[in-house]
């Protein structure tokens, strides 16, 4: 089955072919757009300057939700945006999951939506008769970040498969890091990750996957590293965390020294924001390892092939 028409909450329901189509697509618009500037004459679809994107963002965001709208623009869509909850009629005690039924029924092409933890409107979502992206969902899943993540590893690792993929930091409250796991094991490269206790995982699909205490031994191990945000905006939904950002710093952020006992030829990702300092350092951000902002183009790419496949657009491999 193709993408066409389907929502993506999760990076499980993608299939091999799901995978060929979307890393295929990303290549051959991020090597056009480096020639040529542009990639709609790539792509063809009845009334595609008609079709249009909603986002509907109730968490903040710079990188999906911008990004989302440079791929609807290079495709030549358009795109609505509500992204300050405090302008919308939420701020009148409409509920989310309203407010989505409302935005479904402006007709919108595609639905994206970044949400906390709310069952209620994922639910609702589940229930649309449009395609919906899942944007980011509380601490469950992110898979567009894991499907850039996933490119950017195969564009300069070569390969996904066989690689060893190092997940740093506040896993626990982490949706990209759930959602690289599902998604990078299917790929087959081995994952594991190096956490305070307080942020080892709870899910039941994290209980086989490889830890690690000490980041020497882990960065010495890693041929990809992958640094998470600490999600503090999360923390007393959940329980507070149990050490310093000192000792945080200290014992989990990569800078030179840690640099020095990863690979060569090794790459450091991060899905973003950085707070500088304590998850990477300023120094290790300059590293020529260091691919952060190769995500970022490579998210623009991958999002646009994403709504090419959902609305079926012919992409002409030329
Ligand atoms: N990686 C990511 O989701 O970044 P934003 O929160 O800025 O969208």
């Amino acid at each position: 089955m193709s993408l066409f028409g389907r929502s993506l909450f999760s990076t499980e329901l993608l299939s091999n072919e799901d995978l060929e189509f979307l890393f295929s697509t990303t290549r051959l618009f991020k090597s056009e757009f480096e020639k040529r500037k542009r990639i709609d004459h790539l792509v063809e679809g009845p009334d595609l300057h008609q079709k249009c994107v909603s986002l509907a963002f109730f968490e903040p965001s710079t990188r999906t939700r911008l990004s989302f709208q440079m791929a609807a623009l290079r495709l030549g869509m358009k795109t609505t945006s509500l992204d300050n909850v405090a302008v919308s009629s939420i701020s009148k005690g409409e509920t989310l999951s309203d407010t989505v039924r409302n935005l479904a029924a402006m007709k919108p092409d595609i639905l994206a939506v970044r949400s906390g933890e709310n069952s209620d409107l994922e639910e609702t979502l589940l229930d649309l008769s449009i395609p919906v992206i899942n944007a980011g969902s509380g601490t469950s899943e992110h898979p567009t970040q894991a499907l850039l993540d996933a490119f950017t590893i195969q564009e300069f690792r070569g390969k996904v498969q066989g690689e060893r993929i190092l997940i740093i930091g506040d896993v626990l409250h982490s949706r990209v890091a759930n959602s690289n796991l599902i998604l990078l094991s299917k790929l087959g490269a081995e994952v594991a990750y190096c956490a305070p206790e307080e942020f080892n995982p709870h899910r039941e699909n994290w209980k086989a996957t490889k830890k690690f205490s000490d980041i020497k031994d882990a960065m010495k191990w890693a041929t990809v590293c992958i640094c998470l945000r600490i999600q503090k905006e999360r923390h007393q939904l959940h329980h507070s965390i149990g050490l310093s950002m000192a000792e945080y710093r200290e014992r989990f952020r990569i800078g030179t020294a840690q640099l020095k006992d990863f690979a060569a030829d090794g790459i450091l990702l991060h899905p973003g924001p950085v707070i500088r300092g304590i998850e990477i350092s300023s120094a290790a951000l300059q590293d020529s390892r260091c691919k952060v902002l190769d995500q970022v183009t490579n998210g623009v790419f991958m999002r646009a092939s994403l709504l090419s496949g959902i609305l079926g657009l012919e992409v002409k491999k030329q």
